[in-house]
């Protein structure tokens, strides 16, 4: 697999162990994109020539395809720029107004999110908390560093508007039954999962969960950074309100007056990132040769490698997460040494040429959750090897020495 991530070949002595920030790019995307600006580049949505159709026709084919990836319509997704924009823009059309002048979340109410999020699943709620007066409350989690059912129960009462929860931790690498979860909200509670960390690494499918809303981003799946992708389910797309404060396209504007339009396409105002949607159709192209599962099934082999050693040596090393079951977790571990900082650690890994990322993750409430004001994050991907896991357990038995 290295062989068709050019960095490995540019980089011999490079070992990459931080894919949960981003992923490597193949060959066959960095080319596919330098071809499409070549050969096929526009600006789309307002052609009458054909080199505007061709570019604007490969855009939707990335969206054909993601819809195809995850089993919902391609008018349901929506593009934006990361997960953080993502869930900027949904929490700010759910305290907006929607076609019947109704808001979704209102003084008073709550947002439920987990105490295991990422900041952009926390961040937005807390900012507009403050503005229109709802509470932003967290499930905590149980000794498997999962979602804690009891404090969920405890917590999910009728002021509850929105749950919203990842599907796979960026800190311990847990995936969560968001299936169970939904089976337990009631049909007014506005349902949304962070699918950054999952969709990446294994088989989803909308259909089985539905969720009114899923954020995922391209650059952590083999495509382009600043593009990410919002799932909305298409009674949603009509019943709220655009999400920020101008048009892509409206039906009218006046001086006096606007009409909106109620498409997907309609909520991503101005020019989008082409480029990153061309590059997103070639990264899911290579996903579809490769296969989802075989992805799952390579990772699941140095996932269980990682266990296997984090256990053996759970005497100097704290794992923040469960080490019990390899189908319950992806390869993103973050620890603890014992006596050492974990930016020191980080930095000696770096020395070595192992990258990894040290610090709070963008998920501080979790680390202070468990008394840590940080951890080391090791996380592997389909480009990674057997190779890669040795060197980083031989800089950690160095570094322990
Ligand atoms: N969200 C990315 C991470 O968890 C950057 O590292």
């Amino acid at each position: 697999m290295k062989s068709l991530f050019p960095i490995f070949k540019n980089n011999p002595e490079l070992v990459y162990l931080d894919s949960a920030a981003s992923s490597q790019k193949p060959q066959i995307v960095i080319d596919w994109v330098a071809d499409f600006l070549a050969n096929d580049y526009a600006n789309i949505h307002r052609w009458l020539y054909s080199l505007s159709e061709r570019s604007e026709n490969l855009y939707h084919q990335s969206k054909t395809m993601l819809s195809d990836l995850i089993h919902c319509k391609e008018s349901e997704i929506i593009y934006s720029y990361n997960s953080t924009y993502c869930f900027n823009l949904l929490a700010q059309a759910l305290v907006n107004a929607d076609s019947k002048w109704e808001k979704k979340i209102w003084h008073g109410d709550k947002v439920l999110v987990g105490i295991r999020e990422h900041h952009s699943n926390i961040l937005p709620w807390q900012t507009l908390a403050q503005t229109f007066g709802f509470i932003v409350d967290f499930i905590g989690i149980d000794e498997n560093y999962n979602i804690d059912r009891a404090d969920f129960e405890a917590k999910y009462d009728e002021s509850v508007k929105v749950v919203s929860v990842s599907h796979v931790s960026n800190v311990t690498g847990q995936i969560m039954d968001v299936k169970t979860l939904k089976s337990k909200l009631r049909d007014d509670t506005f349902f949304i999962i962070d699918w950054s960390q999952s969709v990446p690494h294994f088989p989803v499918n909308v259909q089985e969960i539905g969720c009114d809303a899923l954020i995922m981003t391209a650059h952590k799946m083999f495509a382009h950074t600043w593009l990410g992708m919002l799932y909305l389910q298409q009674k949603r797309i009509k019943e709220l309100n655009p999400m920020i404060l101008w048009w892509g396209t409206p039906k009218d504007v006046s001086t006096t007056d606007f009409s909106l339009q109620w498409n997907s396409d309609k909520r991503e105002a101005g020019t989008p990132n082409i480029v990153g949607a061309v590059s997103l159709l070639k990264a899911l192209e290579f996903i579809q040769s490769i296969g989802m599962w075989a992805i799952r099934e390579h990772e699941k082999r140095l996932t269980a490698l990682l266990i296997e050693w984090f256990r053996e040596h759970e005497d100097w090393i704290r794992v923040f997460g469960s080490l019990d079951r390899v189908e319950e977790r992806v390869g993103v571990f973050s620890f603890e040494i014992k006596g050492k900082s974990f930016n020191k650690i980080g930095e000696f890994f770096a020395n070595h040429n192992v990258c990894l990322r040290s610090g709070g993750h963008c998920a501080y409430p979790l680390h202070k959750s468990i008394n840590a004001n940080g951890s080391v994050r090791v996380s592997i991907y389909l480009y990674n090897d057997e190779q890669d896991i040795q060197s980083f357990f031989t800089v950690l038995d160095e570094l322990w020495g």
